[in-house]
């Protein structure tokens, strides 16, 4: 069973993954916080996606560009023309909502045959108009809206200190064209030879106009992005389009330990590929609210370092070591939002069985991976083994330590927050030099000993 959003939220909420921004102001939409656990969850998400993909390779590059680039960065990748949603105004309330989803929304409850062909993605702005139009279709008020208009989603701000002599300048709406605008720098101080690929993990900005999916569409959020750059004489793309398509799901469903079951590929449509790509893939999560895209996959061809070259004049071409041959390299593009990886973990992991709920993440993932208890608090016997094992254990493990409450609850919260397992100090542990290890998933107990735990607790948590 898929949970709910608002399951999801509320147990991100409670036990410290997620946050609503400023809260105490009434929240900013689109806009969320990662917890005590949450922020450990998505370091080790970052961290797994950097070590499979940036270093355990000896075909790529790690970079961390900045967030304001020079301005006509954006003009020449496109995105000052092209990267828009089309929006719609509800005339009375005047809210404001993406006519495409305005109008996926409104088809669910059509029964018409002469719908049932029709494909959102493909339509322009103009013709999602004139359906709305056609069918009169109104806002989640009832309310009549707007014509659509196409709304750069690209956040504006100014530098200059002196006040006058501002300029304008963009927040990054991808973490893609930092790598652009450094390739040749790359090239020139590495001993990179192509095919090779550059890897970033930054925050990238929208403007976006629809709220309410949590996580899944923020205003600021961080991409996982590579640009992996070839000859396209001697690489077959569609080859290397494949072989990416492997990767990306080995490292959803291997690395992440996602059930496969909740992913399908989804190839775009000629009409709604972006402007700078010539094939896209989608690999899809089916999330709380459906299936929708995860993480992208683009031959962006030549298009972005020929922009590049025409915009600044420089020469972006790379000189084969061997031929001398000149080539501009062309790009395949995995791009990945951290945040709806997070979020796709949470939904996956979300567990209820009786009357508990747990997180079935990872082990090697989970924010702790143990938790030691006294068995009772106010005896200094337990208390004192129990924080002596804590601290040895505490420099191979994430390790948590609880003397609070009852054992049953103190179990309860770390299924909760995906503990996978937890160790008990109770009297017999003073006679025998053993605890009892509970597993989070089948809460069967078993008893270790303690000079054995070490070597149980790291087989166990790389299985
Ligand atoms: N450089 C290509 C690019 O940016 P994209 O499909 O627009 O392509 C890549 O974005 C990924 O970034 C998406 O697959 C998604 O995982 C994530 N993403 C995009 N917009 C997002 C948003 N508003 N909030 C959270 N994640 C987002």
């Amino acid at each position: 069973m898929i949970p709910t959003l608002e399951e999801i939220v509320s147990l991100a909420k409670r036990r410290g993954f997620v946050y609503p921004t400023s809260e105490i102001y009434g929240g900013l939409t689109s806009s969320y916080d990662y917890g005590p656990m949450g922020s450990v969850l998505l370091k080790n998400i970052k961290d797994a996606w950097w070590q499979e993909f940036v270093l355990n390779r000896d075909d790529m590059y790690g970079l961390d560009s900045q967030i304001l680039l020079n301005p006509q960065t954006w003009i020449a990748s496109g995105h000052i023309n092209s990267f828009t949603d089309p929006l719609v105004e509800d005339k009375i309330t005047h809210l404001r909502y993406r006519a495409d989803h305005i109008i996926k929304n409104w088809l669910k409850n059509q029964k018409k045959s002469e719908l049932d062909q029709l494909n959102v993605n493909d339509l322009s702005t103009a013709e999602m108009g004139q359906i709305i139009k056609q069918y009169k279709i109104t806002s989640p008020d009832g309310n009549e809206l707007t014509p659509p208009k196409d709304f750069n989603i690209l956040f504006e701000t100014a530098i200059g200190a002196v006040a006058g002599e501002k300029s304008l300048v963009y927040l990054r709406g991808e973490t893609a064209q930092g790598i652009f605008s450094n390739f040749k720098q790359v090239l020139n101080s590495t001993r990179a030879k192509l095919p090779f690929g550059i890897g970033q993990i930054g925050k990238s900005f929208r403007n976006e106009i629809t709220s309410g999916q949590f996580l899944f569409r923020q205003l600021e959020f961080e991409q996982a992005e590579i640009e992996f750059f070839f000859d396209p004489t001697q690489t077959n793309w569609q080859e290397l389009m494949d072989d990416w398509k492997e990767q990306m799901f080995s490292f959803v469903t291997n690395t992440l330990s996602i059930n496969s079951k909740n992913l399908r590929w989804r190839r775009h449509t000629d009409q709604e590929r972006s402007h700078y790509s010539k094939e896209t893939f989608d690999l899809d999560y089916h999330f709380s609210f459906g299936w929708d895209e995860l993480w992208g996959l683009a031959y962006r061809t030549d298009y972005d370092l020929k922009q590049h070259m025409q915009h600044s004049g420089e020469s972006l071409e790379y000189i084969d070591p061997n031929t001398h041959q000149k080539v501009i390299p062309h790009v395949m593009e995995p791009a990945v939002g951290i945040d709806r990886l997070f979020l796709m973990m949470l939904t996956d992991a979300y567990k209820t069985d009786y009357d508990r709920l747990y997180l079935d993440l990872k082990p090697s993932l989970a924010p702790y991976q143990i938790a030691v208890f006294p068995l009772l608090r106010n005896k200094p016997e337990l208390i004192s083994l129990a924080t002596q094992l804590h601290q040895s254990l505490k420099s191979k493990f994430r390790a948590s330590f609880d003397d609070r409450g009852n054992i049953g609850k103190r179990y309860l919260y770390q299924d909760e927050i995906g503990t996978p397992y937890c160790l008990t100090v109770d009297f017999q542990s003073l006679e025998d030099k053993a605890v009892t290890v509970r597993d989070r998933n089948s809460t069967q107990q078993e008893r270790v000993k303690i000079d054995k735990l070490i070597s149980y607790l790291t087989k166990k948590i790389s299985e």
